[in-house]
């Protein structure tokens, strides 16, 4: 596979995206969602990202799997290593089908975790330089933590998510740059904040207030960052590192627990990741 300078992301449209079961604090299925209104979200946050020069590859969304449209939760991707996801969650496991078909056609070699894990992907894990910061709990076991740090051969960190509301670690953690990252301290225990604290040389802090709209949950670009709007302090903490911020309009994702970065699947190695910048493949 070509390894490129752009941005490369997956996407899949929110054609048939829903509120069809409750798997997390945030869905409502009687409250449900706005299906035109989700589709122009959608749309906005496609294009700005092609508008940032990524190139995005598009999955085709499948009736009936209503959570497709959360890529970010396909799988992990290592250099050119695909390991998928294992959902916690039956209403979720038939998409790993279409997922994994994509990663082969992709040509990433996949290598899947052991049945009995859970493994939400990109959801709960996400390289910050060259450590790998996996959120456990609600959705991924700390045990698939520990396999796939041993098996990709990189230091992996497990972090307890202690709030419901907070469930993947992507809607509490973002990391933005290697050595910089943000994070909603609530939705961590004591040793997870020491242990962000300790790893991470500039760690900006999200307010309850802000964490809430899901603005953990962005989207980076080289040096712009999409978010949900409605996070002005974050906003400023972050031009203030010298990034641009981009705020979008997330209403009717976060109805069913997600945001911009969950649209999302980085696949040529998130901004942050060391490995990105490392032009070698390792053999796996
Ligand atoms: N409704 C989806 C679920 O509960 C939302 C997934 C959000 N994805 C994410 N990476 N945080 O599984």
């Amino acid at each position: 596979m070509e390894f490129s300078t752009a941005a490369r992301i997956l996407m899949c449209p929110a054609d048939y995206f829903g509120i069809e079961y409750e798997i997390n604090p945030w869905m409502n299925m009687q409250q449900g969602t706005n299906r035109q209104l989700a589709r122009r979200q959608w749309q906005r946050l496609y294009q700005t990202l092609c508008d940032l020069g990524a190139a995005i590859d598009l999955l085709e969304p499948v009736p009936g799997l209503p959570d497709l449209v959360f890529t970010a939760n396909a799988g992990l991707v290592f250099h050119d290593v695909f390991l998928p996801a294992r959902f916690r969650f039956g209403v979720r496991q038939g998409e790993s089908p279409h997922f994994g078909k994509w990663a082969r056609d992709r040509g990433f070699t996949l290598v899947p975790l052991p049945e009995s894990m859970k493994f939400e992907g990109a959801g709960d894990a996400l390289f910050c330089g060259d450590t790998l910061f996996a959120g456990y709990r609600f959705r991924s076991d700390v045990r698939s933590h520990h396999w796939v740090g041993e098996r990709l051969g990189v230091p992996a960190l497990p972090l307890e998510l202690v709030d419901p509301r907070f469930y993947h670690l992507d809607t509490c953690f973002c990391p933005v740059a290697p050595g910089v990252a943000i994070y909603y301290p609530g939705a961590f225990d004591e040793y997870g904040r020491s242990v962000l604290k300790d790893r991470i040389d500039r760690l900006v802090e999200v307010s309850a207030e802000e964490a809430v709209s899901f603005s953990c949950n962005a989207v980076v670009v080289g040096r712009s960052i999409v978010l949900n709007q409605g996070a002005p302090k974050l906003a400023a903490a972050l031009e203030t590192l010298g990034f641009n911020v981009r705020p979008l309009e997330f209403s009717e994702f976060i109805k069913s627990g997600g945001s911009a970065k969950c649209l999302t699947l980085r696949i040529d190695g998130e901004e942050a990741a060391s490995w990105r910048h490392a032009g070698q493949i390792p053999s796996c």
